[in-house]
């Protein structure tokens, strides 16, 4: 992992912090404040997990099978543990605020257990741990934004950016308002000046993060205020935003998004489910028809904008009709992509004392119905875009062939062409000549939208 000294200088002593990442994209984005706080204590970030004098974990509780992934590992990682009986091992994130002590119980590997709003607090419980004593921060905070800490990120051209922290919502499924406890916003100047910082360094992408980004709010400012801001700092930037609620999705946000070129055509809108007898449930606070309505007001104002939603299969007492209800959701709002999970009960949550009414077996079958549906509209939007030009920022060589590079649209979708003297983080007009349902494949073009020469067994790897 190279640092990028954003901060300078990074400090470059030999004590090594390994972080692995769990989770959304808010979690990325903290562990990143994470080693910016260890950096500041001497610690040289790492991505060998053998050479590291503190291991954390920054972990994920949305779902039951996200805390049983980080048991395993914790198992694992006894391993090093005995190699080096100096090694400090933390829980960061979500499960260390709603699990706490108990992941601290005799014999556990575990030495420091952190919650998403302490990790100031890091060096000294380290500190601690070192001389034998095990260390418990998880105290949630109704201010604390990280404001003034500038994220060690690694080298790249796409940055996440946390605006906002904690949620209000309170959907009767979710942990997060009690993991992350609540809402609170960064200031706006804060957020331009980190941005400004980030043009500087050539990144060519911000992404601003938030639970319920869309609820931000600043002296005044609101969520569609920052995003012009934010905007205007560079047209180079792409500027993309990600979690939206749908009850905050409003038209002056869309608008602002018409009247900035680098504002990405792209809405990350959950629904969870389409039957307004489960949304209440819920507490989603509005209705099939509302949230239809701001589909319709976006497919208006930003014609071709691609939307991505997330769903939820087998909610408590969900019934076929209700799953219907979702499927012709789906197939009304024609997205470019969902994220679907199976209901997994969380302890606490309201939706937990609604028992786990549907079966195993129903679960798994209405949410693969949700996935074959989805991938099928997916590629019928995709192959819509065969013959277009699309506008590509490169991010890298393809996974698959070195010889191709990937970059994304505006739109959020994969595109992998043949590689020329293109360079990361320059943007390309790729003209579109095949699609699957989650990639494009195409043929950089000059100004005139002619195709430039592609080697020809080039064009028969791809
Ligand atoms: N079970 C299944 N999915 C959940 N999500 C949140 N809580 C649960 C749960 N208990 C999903 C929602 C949310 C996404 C981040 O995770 O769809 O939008
Ligand atoms: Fe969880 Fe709902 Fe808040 Fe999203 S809006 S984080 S699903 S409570």
């Amino acid at each position: 992992m190279k640092p990028l000294a954003l901060e300078l200088p990074v400090r470059t002593d030999t004590k090594k912090v390994y972080i692995e990442t769990y989770g959304c994209q808010m979690n990325t984005s903290d562990s990143e404040i994470v080693l910016s706080v260890m950096n500041r204590d001497g610690y040289q970030p790492t991505d060998d997990i053998a050479a590291a004098d503190v291991i954390f974990l920054n972990t994920c509780s949305i779902r039951d099978n996200a805390e049983q992934r980080i048991h395993g590992r914790l198992t694992n990682i006894i391993y090093y543990k005995r190699r080096n009986p100096k090694l400090v091992v933390g829980v960061l994130g979500c499960m260390a605020e709603r699990v706490r002590k108990d992941l601290l119980k005799e014999g556990s590997v575990v030495d420091v257990v952190v919650g998403p709003d302490q990790y100031r607090a890091l060096p000294e419980l380290v500190g601690e741990a070192l001389f034998g004593s095990k260390g418990l921060a998880v105290k949630l905070s109704r201010v604390e934004t990280y404001d003034d800490i500038i994220p060690l990120r690694t080298d790249g051209i796409s940055a996440w950016l946390s605006v906002m922290r904690g949620c209000d919502k309170f959907c009767t499924f979710c942990v997060v308002p009690f993991t992350r406890g609540r809402e609170r916003s960064r200031s706006l100047e804060s957020i331009v000046d980190e941005v400004r910082d980030l043009a500087a360094h050539n990144f060519r992408e911000v992404t601003l993060l938030g639970q319920n980004v869309n609820s931000y709010i600043s002296d005044g400012h609101d969520f569609a205020d920052l995003l012009a801001a934010v905007a205007d700092v560079d047209p180079r930037i792409r500027v993309r935003y990600t979690t939206s609620h749908p009850q905050d999705m409003s038209d002056k946000l869309i608008e602002t998004m018409v009247s900035r070129g680098n504002i990405c055509k792209y809405i990350h809108l959950p629904v969870q489910s389409g039957s307004n007898r489960v949304l209440e449930l819920m507490n989603r606070t509005y209705t099939a028809e509302h949230y239809l309505e701001r589909v319709a007001k976006i497919r208006e104002l930003l014609p071709g904008a691609s939307l991505s939603t997330d769903i939820i299969a087998g909610f408590p007492t969900e019934t076929e009709e209700d799953h219907q209800r979702t499927l012709r959701l789906i197939e009304q709002v024609e997205y470019d992509g969902a994220y679907t999970f199976k209901y997994s009960p969380r302890e606490n949550t309201r939706a937990w004392a609604m028992g786990d009414t549907v079966e195993e077996k129903v679960k798994g079958r209405r949410l693969q119905e949700i996935i074959d549906l989805q991938r099928d509209i997916s590629s019928r939007n995709n192959q819509s875009l065969v013959g277009t030009i699309e506008d590509v920022l490169v991010d890298g060589p393809s996974k698959k062939d070195e010889h191709e590079w990937k970059g994304r649209t505006d739109t959020n979708k994969v595109v992998i062409f043949p590689r020329g003297d293109e360079e990361i983080g320059e943007y390309v007009r790729i003209k579109i000549r095949k699609a699957t349902a989650a990639t494009l494949f195409g043929n950089p073009v000059d100004a005139e939208g002619r195709e430039k020469w592609v080697p020809l067994e080039l064009l028969a790897t791809s």
